[in-house]
């Protein structure tokens, strides 16, 4: 009997060293319909941080889990959520291109155990509706505001601001308005369209009715920013001389073919170019063009993604692989990395990433391909927006 329960103990002993762990992570994104392209980046992303780092934290094994929600449906995120939870047990959720598909899967973390760390969402109030939220993408605060200070220097001084009527676009029409106005600019007009709106004639022609100098936009990055700046310069306001200002997402390097002479010169600020001149990001472009397969299809979603299962391995790493969300999210507050953008840091208050924004401008290399050129750094930004947020 003694001998018996000295075995029963050495293997447990032996099974407990040898034991080794799946970690799911959940990751919801649009990976069908028409912003399918931004979900495949976040695909991309995860896939190039496992190729470059392996995929295993100590003896765990990590396990990435898809689920697809094609347009902002903050009902279909928050049930495939629950699913996620309670029948794959995912100890991590993860992605979330829209911020109502972010918004709406905060209530559940708590009970359920588990940090939410965001690939996209941009909407500053995100990160104060759950202390387990931490965001690795920007906010269109945080993007918006050093653009505004870009079209005053430019000598523009009457904007009318056009937005997508959501969160992120009501966030960028504020920080643009508030940096405007600071240097003495002045919002004639803001304009707020559904999210739906993909015929953007009518609003070329307020624009042009306005008497503003420049026009100042944010759409969330997909088939609508394409038609928004095809719409701008189609319906000659390029040609006019009304300058459009706007963060990167109405220029991803996806988009710049189809878009042609029509972008050239464009200026917009944000957190990431594909062309970004650093070690980091060569290492980082070379394992996700193998990964998206076609390196004329990746754009920003990707960084997001990779930096996100940066801060997700670091989690794992801190609890042990043990279920302990709020244990994981206080490992990764004030966490530094240089980031193929850059150098990055965990803000440990806000959860959300401060970051280099930079301002760049549509140019053609000499292989006749179409580039966001850095011209300009604005330096360890965080988010302005989260006073207003509270
Ligand atoms: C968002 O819904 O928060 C969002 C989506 C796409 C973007 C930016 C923000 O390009």
């Amino acid at each position: 009997m003694k001998r018996f329960i000295l075995a029963a103990i050495a293997a447990v002993a032996l099974g407990g060293a040898a034991y080794a762990d799946t970690i799911k992570v959940g990751v919801i994104g649009p990976f069908s319909g028409p912003f399918a392209l931004q979900g495949k980046n976040f695909k991309a992303g995860i896939d190039a941080y496992m190729a470059l780092n392996g995929k295993k934290v100590g003896n765990d094994e990590v396990e990435v889990i898809y689920r697809d929600v094609p347009q902002a449906d903050p009902a279909q995120s928050k049930a495939l959520a629950q699913e996620l939870v309670v029948k794959e047990k995912v100890q991590y959720l993860a992605g979330f291109y829209f911020t109502p598909d972010a918004m709406a899967v905060t209530p559940i973390l708590k009970q359920a155990n588990v940090p939410m760390v965001i690939f996209n969402a941009a909407t500053s109030a995100i990160v104060t509706k759950s202390p387990l939220v931490v965001r690795t993408s920007f906010t269109t605060w945080q993007t918006s505001t050093p653009i505004a200070e870009v079209a005053y220097d430019a000598g523009v001084k009457k904007v009318i601001s056009v937005v997508s009527d959501y969160g992120p676009g009501v966030d960028a029409e504020n920080a643009f308005k508030a940096g405007f106005e600071k240097q003495g600019g002045e919002v004639v007009q803001a304009i707020r369209m559904p999210l739906s709106t993909n015929d953007f004639s009518p609003i070329m022609q307020r624009i042009k009715d306005s008497g503003a100098q420049g026009v100042f936009a944010f759409l969330p990055s997909g088939p609508t920013t394409l038609g928004f700046v095809k719409a701008y310069n189609e319906n000659g306001l390029k040609a006019g001389g009304i300058k459009l200002f706007a963060p990167g997402d109405l220029t991803q390097e996806s988009d710049l073919p189809a878009l042609g002479d029509a972008a050239l010169g464009m200026q917009t600020t944000f957190h990431y170019a594909i062309s970004h001149d650093s070690a980091e990001n060569k290492a980082f472009i070379a394992a996700a063009d193998k990964a998206i397969g076609n390196p004329a299809e990746l754009t920003f979603p990707a960084v997001g993604a990779f930096d996100g299962m940066h801060v997700i391995y670091k989690m794992i790493e801190a609890t042990g692989g043990k279920q302990d969300a709020q244990k994981a999210v206080d490992a990764v507050k004030g966490l530094s990395w240089v980031s193929p953008r850059g150098p990055v840091t965990i803000d440990a208050e806000s959860r959300h990433i401060t970051q280099n924004i930079y301002l760049r401008e549509v140019a053609k290399g000499s292989d006749g391909k179409y580039y966001n050129k850095e011209i300009q750094t604005f330096e360890k930004q965080g988010d302005p927006g989260l006073a207003a947020a509270k």
